[in-house]
């Protein structure tokens, strides 16, 4: 190996431990909040999140789903909608943390309509399509993606009640 190639590989070498080591923080931080229990649920396709009944007042945060499908299910003033919990800092997964949700990567929080509230954040969380099956079942489309613009628009939430 010449001079030049053994410098160029000790860079890139460098440059691969610290991206892993990047890495390895947010998974780290993100092991430890694994969920515990989950309805039925795939990476993709729709998504069961329960019933309206699993969701009884507003404040209602469900996170179980955070890591392995990337969504929170969320009631609130009313209506239950769900957030993709992909954190827009650096990606980590956002969850629960006594009633907001927050990043536990660097310590964004957002509000409960999924609107950044603390940096280094600083986007809002998309919202995916959420349905009521006719067996009473709530149904998170994840094909459907609403931006913040359009959290109101039809698709974007149900009625809680
Ligand atoms: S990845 Fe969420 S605050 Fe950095």
């Amino acid at each position: 190996m010449s001079e030049l190639n053994r410098r160029d590989f000790v860079v890139a070498a460098g440059a691969v431990v610290a991206a892993a080591c990047a890495c390895c923080s947010c998974e780290s931080a993100l092991a430890a909040e694994a969920p515990t229990s989950a309805p039925s649920a795939s990476s993709s396709g729709p998504i069961d999140v329960g019933t309206k009944a699993d969701y009884p007042k507003d404040g209602t945060i469900f996170d179980k789903l955070t890591k392995s499908n990337r969504v929170i299910v969320v009631r609130n003033e009313g209506k239950i909608y769900a957030i993709n919990s992909t954190c827009t800092h650096k990606n980590c997964a956002v969850k629960d943390k006594n009633g907001e949700i927050v990043c536990p990567c660097h310590g964004s929080k957002y509000s409960l309509y999924g609107t950044a509230i603390k940096g280094p954040a600083k986007g809002s969380l998309f919202r995916y399509g959420i349905a009521l099956n006719d067996k009473g079942r709530i149904i998170v489309d994840k094909s459907k993606q609403f931006p913040e613009k359009q959290w109101d628009d039809a698709g974007a939430s149900i009625s809680a009640t």
